[in-house]
């Protein structure tokens, strides 16, 4: 089968989708540099290409999109570079809200909220009230994420509850671990990709990739679109997932 067969889908027919796929948005910057263009100006076409992807995940019957909007470590940018990032996610939540909630997505925030502006809070908060009943698509904004941060607020959870006395010690499971992340109702991400040509995780759901699927696209994430989504979807379902089983059986 062509790449292109493979890709193409009818519109007319239900697509075999990943229940979650999650997406590190990478290479804004060398988007800008290799036109002469400022960062921010990446950044601000990352924006474009994250509202037709989610646009794209609900009409395609993907259940949930999580996307790395800000992690833990991109702190270390310089201050005009972090000021730009915050002035996004603030005009894509104040602008983009009511078309999200009308076309029924659920907003939901994962990451370290308290070293956040409490403007920034406040908003997030808001959209994740404002969403709350909301089914066909759930949003999980990774903002201010870090997974090895994540897993140890699970760990700080699990130990205050162990000192109250609502949780014996010495009972620590995979399971109870999984059920203090930051959205323990998400189920595990089916599908992660990254764009950039980057072939890492950097801190991104350590925890909840264990079995997911990787796809590295080779374009920056400002170039990626509808058809860049189908394409990895495509070689996601070209992958046989055993989650430490055999291999289906083929022939006798
Ligand atoms: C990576 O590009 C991208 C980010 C650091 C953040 C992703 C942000 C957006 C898509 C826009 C903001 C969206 C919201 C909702 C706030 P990079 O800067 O690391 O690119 P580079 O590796 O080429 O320098």
């Amino acid at each position: 089968m062509s790449q292109a067969e493979a890709t193409q889908t009818d519109p007319t027919e239900p697509f075999d989708v990943p229940r979650h796929v999650a997406i590190i948005m990478d290479g804004n910057g060398r988007w800008a540099a290799a036109r002469g263009l400022p960062r921010a100006e990446g950044h601000r076409r990352g924006v474009e290409a994250l509202r037709k992807t989610v646009r794209a995940a609900g009409e395609m019957g993907i259940a949930c999109l999580t996307i790395f909007s800000f992690s833990s470590e991109n702190w270390s940018r310089p201050p005009s570079e972090i000021r730009d990032l915050m002035g996004l996610l603030r005009r894509f939540i104040r602008n983009d809200l009511a078309e999200l909630h009308q076309s029924g997505v659920r907003v939901r925030v994962v990451g370290e909220r308290s070293d956040l502006d409490p403007d920034i809070r406040k908003l997030l908060e808001e959209a994740e009230e404002l969403t709350r009943d909301n089914d066909r698509l759930t949003l999980v904004v990774a903002f201010n994420y870090g997974a090895r941060q994540e897993i140890a607020r699970a760990a700080n959870r699990i130990a205050a509850e162990v000192a109250a006395g609502r949780i014996a010690s010495g009972v620590v499971t995979a399971e109870l671990i999984a059920q203090h992340l930051d959205a323990p109702d998400i189920p595990d991400p089916d599908l992660i990709i990254r764009t950039s040509g980057e072939q890492r995780l950097s801190n991104f759901l350590l925890w909840q990739a264990a079995y997911s699927e990787l796809v590295f696209v080779p374009i920056y994430w400002p170039e990626f679109d509808r058809a860049a989504l189908e394409s990895a979807i495509a070689e996601y379902r070209r992958r046989e997932r055993r989650f430490g089983g055999l291999a289906a059986q083929t022939g006798s």
